[in-house]
């Protein structure tokens, strides 16, 4: 069954506070675009084209009023609300009905990939074809803020460990997770961590121990950034500002992304172009349009 995309985009976003006091985290600018745009990018480019997108009552209908029913880049979105923030896991019980049995790749909001995304889609080809999970082992700096990848003196993987003191590697588990249609049954059976919330370590844990786990190491050629703090939120625009002024081509330009993989043709791309009204946009596309940039 076709792979369906989760977005998370809801949380409290307190390390962020006052910005998020009334704004969305993850309607927040990077660069000249919101941050939600680029984990949306991620999903597309995987090839992804029914996707939900989860946030708080609060936030939900600002998401929609700039995305809605994704017909314009030639894909469907539905919105749920998560009324409290339980958990990145929760999410698989929200969207219960949207996936009706379907497998499902979760990327958090405010989590943005850079670079070639074949790891991505031959994760997405693994899950559909073998069955259980695969997710990805990151190395950073600070892993004690992440999941954390154990793995044995073979490589082999022993345990995910959520926000360890002491990490046994340098691996974190970014926010991008790909799983078979077990998920809602898999979350249904666990129980809520001490801090309360429905944790996504479990989850993989569980599908580890039923030895239905793949960790994929990403190298480095791939920037993961997150977002969540003032930060990293500054060090992610200009990462995207460097990347753009020097190639002249854009990241997470939904259009040109939808146009890309074949969601919209050119007609709907010229609908689109005469739609944009930022001049600088509508001049990209327009370049899009003729040198089919990127392809
Ligand atoms: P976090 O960065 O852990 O949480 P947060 O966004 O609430 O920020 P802070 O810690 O500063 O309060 O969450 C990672 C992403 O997952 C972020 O995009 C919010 C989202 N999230 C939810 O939507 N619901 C949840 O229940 C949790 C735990 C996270």
């Amino acid at each position: 069954m076709q792979q369906k995309g989760i977005i998370l985009a809801g949380g409290a976003g307190t390390r962020l506070d006052p910005l998020t006091r009334v704004a969305c985290k993850q309607l927040l600018p990077i660069y000249d675009k919101p941050m939600i745009y680029y984990p949306l990018a991620t999903l597309m480019l995987g090839g992804i084209r029914e996707i939900l997108i989860i946030s708080t009552p609060k936030d939900l209908p600002q998401i929609e009023e700039i995305l809605g029913d994704g017909s314009q880049l030639g894909i469907r979105i539905e919105y749920a609300e998560q009324a409290k923030p339980e958990g990145i896991a929760q999410a698989f019980l929200i969207a219960e009905e949207f996936l009706a049995g379907s497998g499902a790749t979760l990327i958090l909001g405010d989590n943005i990939f850079y670079g070639k995304l074949d790891f991505f889609r031959r994760a997405i080809e693994g899950v559909n074809q073998d069955g259980g999970a695969c997710v990805f082992g990151y190395h950073v700096r600070d892993p004690e803020r992440f999941g954390v990848v154990e793995f044995d003196k073979d490589g082999k993987v022993l345990s995910i460990e959520e926000k360890p003191a002491e990490p046994k590697s340098s691996y974190a588990v970014p926010g991008l997770y790909v799983y078979d249609g077990s998920v809602v049954a898999r979350t249904k059976a666990l129980e809520p961590s001490a801090r309360g919330e429905l944790e996504i370590t479990d989850l993989n844990n569980a599908y580890l121990s039923d030895g239905e786990l793949k960790v994929e190491l990403l190298g480095r050629g791939i920037a993961w950034l997150d977002t969540g703090t003032p930060g990293s939120l500054l060090e992610a625009g200009h990462y995207i500002a460097t990347i753009e002024r020097q190639q002249s081509y854009k990241v997470a330009c939904l259009e040109e992304v939808a146009f890309n993989m074949g969601f919209i043709d050119l007609a709907q791309l010229e609908e689109l172009i005469g739609e944009t009204r930022n001049p600088y946009n509508k001049e990209y596309l327009e370049m899009v349009r003729d040198e089919q940039v990127g392809h």
